[in-house]
């Protein structure tokens, strides 16, 4: 049964830069209204703007500045994206924390660094569904839940133990919500693997290209290939509870 994006509202959090970015000009293409998050740097959220409103000058475009490692701002950050659209169909969770750290060293991390893993990474993935089910649940077609996951969700390995930690745990939840939440929302993960954004660049060139050489592809993972997977999901009725990783054959054995 095709669900049609366009006219559809949607939320992107972390829309402002980098995948979620992509994720936001991805969705207008298809005609629909999106709210860009971001947290702090309302200059890069006012560049994403000007180039939905320039490209899509159908679309509506707004965007939001909430901390969604908050489990308050997430649930107001959901309220404001209806009211300023005008419904909610599509939610995509997707900004996410870390702390670029050896990932052995067990004191490399503080006990912060693993409660704000845990709070972006996982409670705030929580609080967006928690305040967009009764939204999801009234409307004629439902709705969507979509997560950013990361290859770390299913590997022993990434920026830091926290992340990889809270990443698994991310997509536990992702199962438990698409189990548990009903008829009306489909939920799935998309896991990245590494994405040459401001925050893949921080990895050292020489990681980057051991990355590249590791996967089957011999490339890093194409951004609008990643942002198409989020389309093809919001789209497809038929699959919910699932992942799908875009890693170029990083880690193909965890696919
Ligand atoms: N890059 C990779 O290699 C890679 C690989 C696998 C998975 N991922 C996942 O992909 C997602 C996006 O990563 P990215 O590479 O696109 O990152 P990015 O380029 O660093 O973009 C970060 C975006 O998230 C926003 N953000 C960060 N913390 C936030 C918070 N607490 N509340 C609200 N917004 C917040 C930023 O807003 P401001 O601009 O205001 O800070 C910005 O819009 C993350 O979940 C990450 O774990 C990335």
């Amino acid at each position: 049964m095709p669900y049609e994006l366009a006219g559809r509202n949607v939320l992107i959090t972390g829309g402002s830069r980098g995948l979620g970015a992509a994720i936001a000009l991805a969705f207008a293409a298809q005609g629909a209204n999106v709210a860009i998050n971001y947290q702090s740097n309302s200059g890069a959220a006012a560049a994403v703007l000007d180039r939905l409103k320039q490209e899509h000058p159908r679309v509506k475009a707004v965007a939001l500045q909430a901390d969604v490692g908050s489990m308050a701002q997430c649930a107001t950050l959901v309220e404001r994206a209806k009211n300023e659209l005008g419904g909610l169909d599509v939610v995509v969770g997707n900004a996410g924390y870390t702390k670029f750290s050896k990932f052995g060293d067990l004191d490399a991390l503080s006990e912060e660094d693993w409660d704000k893993c845990w709070a972006v990474n996982v409670k705030g993935k929580l609080a967006l569904l928690r305040a967009a089910l009764p939204t999801f649940n009234a409307n004629p077609d439902g709705g969507v839940f979509l997560i950013t996951g990361s290859v770390a969700s299913v590997q022993q390995s990434g920026s830091s133990m926290a992340y990889s930690v809270t990443k698994a745990a991310q997509l536990h939840l992702m199962k438990c919500l698409a189990a548990t939440q009903g008829d009306k929302v489909r939920v799935n993960a998309v896991l990245p693997g590494i994405l040459l954004t401001d925050w893949g660049e921080m990895y050292p060139p020489e990681a980057i290209e051991t990355m590249k050489e590791k996967s089957a592809l011999k490339s890093v993972t194409d951004l609008q290939d990643c942002a198409d997977a989020y389309v093809m999901l919001a789209k497809n009725t038929s699959i919910t509870g699932a992942k799908i990783q875009v890693d170029a054959g990083l880690f193909v054995n965890s696919a």
